[in-house]
C-alpha cells in the first residue's frame, strides 16, 4: 500500500511513517519544503538501516500535494493549519481515503485542554473541506514519542471514526499493518469530538504521572 503523510515533517508523522514503512508499506512524507520533507525522509531511512531492521524500506520525501499520489493520506498537520492545508489538495484528494490525527488542544493556564471546533471536531472540519473525500479519525492517542522508538511495542488500541464503511475499513487496515495496534471502531464522525477531546486526558495523565500513556480499552473480547 502507498501512504502519503500531509505535514509528515513532525513528530506524529515521522513516527507513523517509520512504523508503516516497516510493516512494508511505501510512504511518501509530504511538507511545504521539498527540501524538508526530502531530509527526513533520508533521516528516517538511515534510522532504520542503522538498526539493521529492514534494509529495504520505502520512504521518500515530497511536497504535501505529492501525498495525493497515494492510495491513503494521513493529515498529520498542527490543528490550527490542518483545514488550509488540505484546502489545497481538494480535487487531488477527491476519492480518496483521508485519515486525520489532528488533536484541537490549547494551553489554559497550566493544562491542555480540548478545544471545541466550530464543526465539532477536526475530522468533520476536514471532511467539510474535502467533501468529495472519504474521511477518518484515527492515531489521535498514540505518543509520536512511542511511535519512532522502533524497538518499543505499542500496546494500544486505536479508535476508528468516519462516516464511511470504506474508510472505516481501509484505516482499520493502516492499524492492523503496525504490530500489536488494534483498530476499534467507534462510529460516525459525530464521535471524532470525543475521540480528539480524549487527547486532553491523556496530556493530564502524562504530566502528572510523568508517562507517555495511549489507550487500550478492556472487556471489547474478541469480537474486535
Ligand atoms: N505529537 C504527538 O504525540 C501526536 C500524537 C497523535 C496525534 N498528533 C496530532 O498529529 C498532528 C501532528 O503532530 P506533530 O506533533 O507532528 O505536529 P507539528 O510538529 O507541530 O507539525 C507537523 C508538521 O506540520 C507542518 N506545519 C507546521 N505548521 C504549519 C502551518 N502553519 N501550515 C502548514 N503546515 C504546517 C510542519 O511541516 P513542514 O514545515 O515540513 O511543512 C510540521 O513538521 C497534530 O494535529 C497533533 O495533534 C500528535
Amino acid at each position: 500500500m502507498h501512504i502519503g503523510i500531509v505535514a509528515g515533517t513532525g513528530p506524529a508523522g515521522r513516527g507513523l511513517a517509520a512504523r508503516l514503512a516497516l510493516s512494508g508499506a511505501r510512504i511518501t512524507i509530504g511538507s511545504r519544503s521539498v527540501e524538508r520533507a526530502e531530509l527526513c525522509a533520508s533521516g528516517l531511512r538511515s534510522e532504520i538501516a542503522a538498526r539493521g531492521v529492514h534494509p529495504s524500506v520505502r520512504i521518500d520525501g515530497g511536497e504535501n500535494a505529492d501525498c495525493a499520489e497515494a492510495d491513503v493520506v494521513v493529515i498529520a498537520a498542527p490543528w490550527e493549519a490542518a483545514e488550509a492545508t488540505v484546502s489545497e489538495l481538494v480535487e487531488a484528494l477527491k476519492g480518496k481515503v483521508v485519515v486525520s490525527m489532528a488533536n484541537a488542544l490549547a494551553k489554559v493556564r497550566r493544562e491542555m485542554v480540548a478545544v471545541m471546533h466550530p464543526r465539532g471536531s477536526m475530522a468533520e472540519a476536514i471532511q467539510a473541506v474535502l467533501p468529495n473525500s472519504f474521511v477518518s479519525g484515527a492515531f489521535h492517542h498514540l505518543p509520536a514519542g512511542h511511535l519512532i522508538e522502533l524497538e518499543r511495542t505499542l500496546d494500544s488500541d486505536v479508535l476508528v471514526v468516519s462516516d464511511y464503511e470504506k474508510a472505516t475499513e481501509v484505516t482499520c487496515d493502516l492499524v492492523k499493518m503496525i504490530p500489536r495496534l488494534r483498530p476499534l471502531v467507534v462510529g460516525s464522525l459525530s464521535q471524532a469530538a470525543a475521540v480528539e477531546g480524549f487527547t486532553a486526558v491523556l496530556v493530564g495523565v502524562n504530566k502528572r504521572y510523568s508517562c507517555s500513556a495511549s489507550v487500550r480499552l478492556s472487556g471489547v473480547g474478541d469480537g474486535a
